[in-house]
């Protein structure tokens, strides 16, 4: 496993190795087996792989937050050498943006809801590091995960508005055996709190099969007041969105594609989680 520091040595390895298609899979550490999985993918489907090591400070829109990310380089590292990773890119803050970056990204309604709403910059900030990746090492794919449903939404985006030929491709969330979404965030909790945590995905999971038996308002309710049960649990927002015009519904709608979304914190840990609606 090759690990790089800086654009210059990771482009200049690029451009001799020549490897045909090269799969990019784009973290912030504390690795678990939801980052490995897109590992695996892109290890699959391409004759390389890379995955990056970056706490993108223009994403965070709460410094505590981002002092708070958790940072395990060492163990991170292990895990890439047992996947075979080929490639590991950890650029310092000065390697990625050299200079003052500015750039405004407009994603419509997607910048305005959920995600969006709550976090204002937050997908600027995702914007404005993934663009610079994408410029330093021209992957032939990347590779996102669905539990940051809207980011990945925003991210394809990006590559179409800006005519990018990176192919994105989304992948399953990866969960904990009590059906809570795996995330680096979750390193905070206690083996207690992460079993109150799993009730969030519980909930969904129980919307997601009562589309033909209640209504939106309905499923609403029955989410707030189940999660609300919980001391430790305070919803920033439950949506039902449609899964192709991303947008946000009141009532059911014709079509099939719908999606249950939600950000929830315990204590100061924040969660995102999101179902499929079966139908
Ligand atoms: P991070 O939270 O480290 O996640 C890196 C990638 O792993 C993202 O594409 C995310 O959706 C995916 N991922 C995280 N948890 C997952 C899970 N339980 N199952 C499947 N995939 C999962 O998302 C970011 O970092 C950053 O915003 C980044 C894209 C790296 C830009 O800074």
């Amino acid at each position: 496993m090759q690990v790089f520091k800086t654009v210059e040595k990771i482009q200049s390895y690029l451009n001799n190795a020549r490897h045909k298609d090269v799969g990019f899979v784009a973290t912030m550490g504390a690795l678990h087996q939801g980052h490995l999985s897109l590992i695996a993918l892109s290890k699959n489907q391409n004759d390389l792989t890379i995955c990056s090591i970056f706490v993108n400070p223009k994403q965070f829109n709460k410094k505590e937050d981002l002092i708070k990310y958790p940072r395990k380089i060492d163990s991170d590292l292990k895990k890439l050498e047992e996947v075979n990773c080929d490639v590991v890119f950890i650029p310092n803050e000065a390697e990625m943006y050299p200079n003052k970056v500015e750039k405004n990204f407009h994603f419509g309604p997607l910048s305005e809801i959920m995600e969006g709403k709550h976090r204002p910059g937050h997908f600027n900030g995702v914007a404005i590091v993934i663009d610079r990746f994408f410029e330093i090492l021209t992957p032939t794919r990347a590779y996102f995960g669905e539990k940051d449903y809207q980011q990945l939404a925003v991210i394809r985006a990006l590559v179409k508005d800006s005519k990018s030929e990176v192919e994105i491709v989304g992948c399953p969330i990866y969960r904990e055996n009590n059906g809570l979404a795996m995330s680096s965030r979750n390193e905070r909790l206690s083996e207690g709190e992460k079993e109150i945590a799993g009730k969030i995905s519980k909930a969904l999971a129980f919307i997601s099969h009562h589309k033909k038996t209640y209504s939106i308002l309905e499923l609403k309710k029955y989410f707030w007041d189940t999660i609300s049960k919980e001391k430790l649990l305070e919803i920033e927002y439950f949506e039902i969105v449609d899964k192709k015009t991303m947008k946000v519904l009141k009532n059911w709608e014709e079509g099939e594609n719908f999606l249950a979304f939600t950000a929830v914190n315990l204590g100061d840990v924040r969660l995102i989680d999101n179902m499929t609606i079966i139908n």
